[in-house]
């Protein structure tokens, strides 16, 4: 982690010096050594435990760590892509509670195992098993697994967002007992009371002690209420102005509008041309419209999936069976827990290669590229089951 922050950071200064090519070549030079370090990067990772953080401990007793984390962070570092990372939730039976915050980003988190509730705004949404909870922008949100089932949930991420500048958040609560991490003390008021923390200087290249208060930001806090109380504005706009006033309202209706649990077993699958898919995030639903589709697709035993081709990256949790891709002419095999990636603009298939069981995985791809004009699919083959 503090390898990867020194990295970042020397990319920072790299970027800030004023002598950066300007060469018409510079790019041709940067997409070859950008495709090298991509083919050198694993395309497969297993469930990887981090230690507890001050949002929550994952388990009921002991040194236990908060989740297992998939977090393939920071473009063509760890994995081979660049916008796309995950976390991977792990809340056991009766795990301490979470803690609660506040972000620009949306969320979306697949329930992979047991329910939960979530309190999102003062409002409580139920989740369980196979459906998708989804945190709009600038959300207070917090997680509460059962007590007696635990919850595990497979949180995709596009980190396109930091690219935009878009890292603000916001601390509401610390998750009960907080465990403060090596570099980090807690700050308490006169009254003893815990009302933030301070990261110590030199923690991950900090160059001085950084202060984070419990509670609101008052410039964002009125910033997202003025935002959530933009009317509705069905009438045409008189000016050009007009019409970015009136998408706040739209984006505001779309906030409000949107359905906070999808509920897994209502989606009904279907039978497609790469295979057999339920998209629970799609393009019938606004939830990735600020993230990513979210699809689960089954391959029969023995079987395959079609042979597609898109420009956007794609990210694949193993939920059941073992098998392999085909990406590109390689093979990469993998069973279930495992993430796999798929890098931007990568001929790819999946194959079941267990001859009783089926397999089934859940995909992200993020909505960003189609919005520029980069989405669509070239399919190459058919999956063998698809009828037309
Ligand atoms: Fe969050
Ligand atoms: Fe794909």
């Amino acid at each position: 982690m503090e390898r990867q922050g020194e990295k970042h950071r020397e990319l920072l200064r790299e970027e800030r010096q004023d002598d950066l090519p300007t060469d018409y070549e510079y790019r041709f030079i940067t997409q070859v050594d950008e495709r090298e370090k991509l083919q050198t990067l694993p395309r497969v990772f297993k469930l990887n435990l981090v230690p507890t953080t001050l949002e929550g401990v994952a388990q009921s007793r002991g040194k236990h760590k908060i989740f297992g984390d998939h977090i393939v962070y920071h473009r063509l570092t760890r994995a081979p892509l660049y916008t796309l990372t995950a976390d991977y939730y792990i809340m056991s039976p009766k795990a301490p509670r979470r803690g609660a915050h506040r972000h620009v980003t949306s969320r979306l988190f697949y329930i992979v195992r047991g329910k939960g509730y979530e309190k999102q705004d003062g409002r409580t949404f139920q989740f369980k098993e196979g459906d998708v909870f989804v945190v709009p922008p600038f959300t207070v949100h917090q997680h509460f697994a059962d007590p007696e089932l635990g919850c595990e949930a497979f949180v995709p991420k596009t980190s396109t967002t930091h690219f935009l500048g878009l890292y603000w958040r916001e601390q509401h609560e610390f998750g009960e007992n907080p465990i403060f991490p090596p570099g980090t003390e807690p700050i308490k008021d006169q009254q003893g009371q815990l009302i933030g923390y301070r990261i110590k200087k030199g923690l991950h290249g900090a160059k001085k002690d950084i202060e984070v208060y419990l509670g609101v930001d008052p410039k964002w806090d009125e910033i997202i209420k003025l935002k959530r109380e933009a009317a509705r504005w069905d009438d045409e706009p008189k000016t050009t102005y007009d019409h970015y006033l009136q998408l706040s309202a739209v984006e505001n209706q779309e906030w409000t509008s949107q359905s906070h649990v999808i509920k897994g077993d209502k989606v009904l699958w279907e039978n497609t041309r790469q295979g057999k898919i339920k998209y629970l995030v799609g393009p019938h639903n606004p939830a990735g419209k600020w993230t990513h589709d979210l699809f689960i697709q089954e391959i029969p035993p023995s079987s395959r999936s079609g042979k597609h081709f898109h420009l956007s990256e794609e990210l694949i949790l193993i939920l059941e069976g073992r098998g392999y891709d085909i990406q590109e002419g390689v093979r990469y095999d993998w069973e279930r827990g495992d993430l796999v990636c798929v890098p931007v603009g990568t001929v790819h298939q999946h194959f079941n290669a267990d001859l009783v069981k089926p397999a089934k995985f859940i995909s992200a791809q993020p909505r960003h590229w189609a919005d520029m004009g980069y989405g669509g699919f070239v399919q190459l083959e058919d999956a063998p089951e698809y009828e037309g």
